[in-house]
């Protein structure tokens, strides 16, 4: 009944957890949810004109906006070659569309962005990894590479400069396109490169997206994305096919945020806020997982990534976990292949303090609990 590629269908773990984190009580460590306080308020009329169909590449007030954004980081954007996304989840959609058949290698990072996984492997690719020094050419066949470098989800890591280098630089020796993933750069906590990489490619083909939904509002739906002249018009015509372009109304909204004088500050408010909730989250962590798992603390974006001491399949725990009010993502989702076992994803921007005591103190009793029974555990596993 249906294309060969549903088979590759996996429902995202996480829209189910979200779909349970608005009962009463329930504290979310799951989903990178922004916190609910510093969400904007919109007072605004609609102008009938936004009511009406528009361009496939976005309004061009806003495209000008962001290729403005782009070319101050170093990257190649000219406003012609930038197109507004209903969501950044478009972008790796249509970036996947244009160059993913089964069977074609694309290199990602294990782990990496559970839903750009899914939408790779909806579309047949077979997971590489890109090999980056000198002598390790595994993953040269690679057609395509998918990178977050900047604040990785779900590890929250940061490429240092020489690793942007690399990874720029294989990517034009091998002839894969280099699709940069960028959503969380302006979360940043302390400093540390985070010069686009695709602003240090000598040639080659690329792809570069952002998205506001980190920075404003994810349920407007609204990214961008930028890309090598020889992709671009690709783009915006899989695009077409796609939903013949983005909410006018979210393009406005967003446009007239970003552009207004307050920009700056509500950005340097939301960093201080999401720095102090992350400040207040490592604090109880380490009261509560001290003992349990390792960690580095995460120079920006929203998760921290434990490694657990004992290796713990932490999926088997998400149900417990759930009916006691807690929900997190268990890290093992987030691997291409074979996951290492024993890891957590937390989200530290969406519960206050008090929730974030009572939660991890919850999970910690369930991971302490299955650490000293683990065939059990394996047990339930089937
Ligand atoms: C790495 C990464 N890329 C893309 C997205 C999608 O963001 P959006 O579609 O809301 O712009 C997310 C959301 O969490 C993400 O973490």
């Amino acid at each position: 009944m249906f294309s060969q590629r549903v088979e590759g269908l996996r429902p995202s773990p996480i829209r189910s957890i979200l779909a349970v984190i608005d009962r009463p009580g329930m504290v979310s460590f799951a989903g990178g949810l922004p916190a609910t306080d510093v969400l904007p308020a919109w007072s605004g009329t609609v102008p009938p004109e936004l009511l009406q169909y528009g361009p496939s590449e976005g309004d061009g007030d806003l495209r000008s906006v962001v290729s403005e954004n782009l070319r101050a980081l170093g990257i190649d954007a000219p406003v012609d070659r930038v197109m507004i996304l209903s969501g950044s989840q478009q972008g790796i959609d249509l970036t996947a569309k244009l160059f993913v058949d089964p069977g074609t290698p694309v290199a990602v990072d294990d782990p990496t962005y559970l839903a750009a996984l899914q939408v790779l492997r909806f579309y047949g690719a077979r997971f590489t990894h890109l090999g980056t020094g000198p002598t390790d050419g595994s993953g040269d066949d690679a057609r395509l590479a998918y990178v977050v470098p900047t604040f990785a989800n779900p590890t929250g890591a940061c490429m240092t400069t020489a690793e942007r280098d690399n990874l720029a630089q294989t990517c034009v020796r091998t002839g894969a396109v280099l699709f940069e993933d960028d959503p969380y750069r302006d979360l940043v906590y302390e400093p540390c490169d985070r010069t686009p990489v695709v602003s240090r490619m000598r040639g080659g083909s690329w792809v570069y997206q952002g998205s506001f939904s980190k920075t404003f509002a994810p349920g407007l739906r609204l990214g961008f994305l930028a890309a090598s002249d020889d992709l671009f018009r690709h783009l915006v015509v899989a695009k077409q096919a796609t939903d013949l372009h983005s909410s006018r109304l979210s393009q406005r909204i967003v446009h007239d945020a970003i552009t207004a004088p307050g920009w700056t500050d509500r950005l340097a408010h939301l960093v201080g806020f999401y720095r102090a909730r992350r400040d207040v989250f490592e604090a109880a962590l380490r009261r509560h997982f001290g003992d349990l798992a390792s960690w580095e603390t995460p120079r920006g974006g929203l998760f921290f990534w434990l490694r657990l001491r004992q290796p713990v399949d932490t999926r088997t725990l998400l149900g417990e976990a759930i009916e006691r009010g807690v929900a997190f993502m268990p890290g093992e989702e987030f691997s291409p292949g074979t996951p290492a076992l024993g890891t957590m994803r937390l989200n530290f921007s969406h519960a206050g303090a008090d929730d974030v005591e009572r939660g991890l103190a919850t999970l910690a009793t369930l991971v302490a609990g299955a650490s000293t029974s683990p065939s059990s555990l394996y047990a339930s596993l089937g």
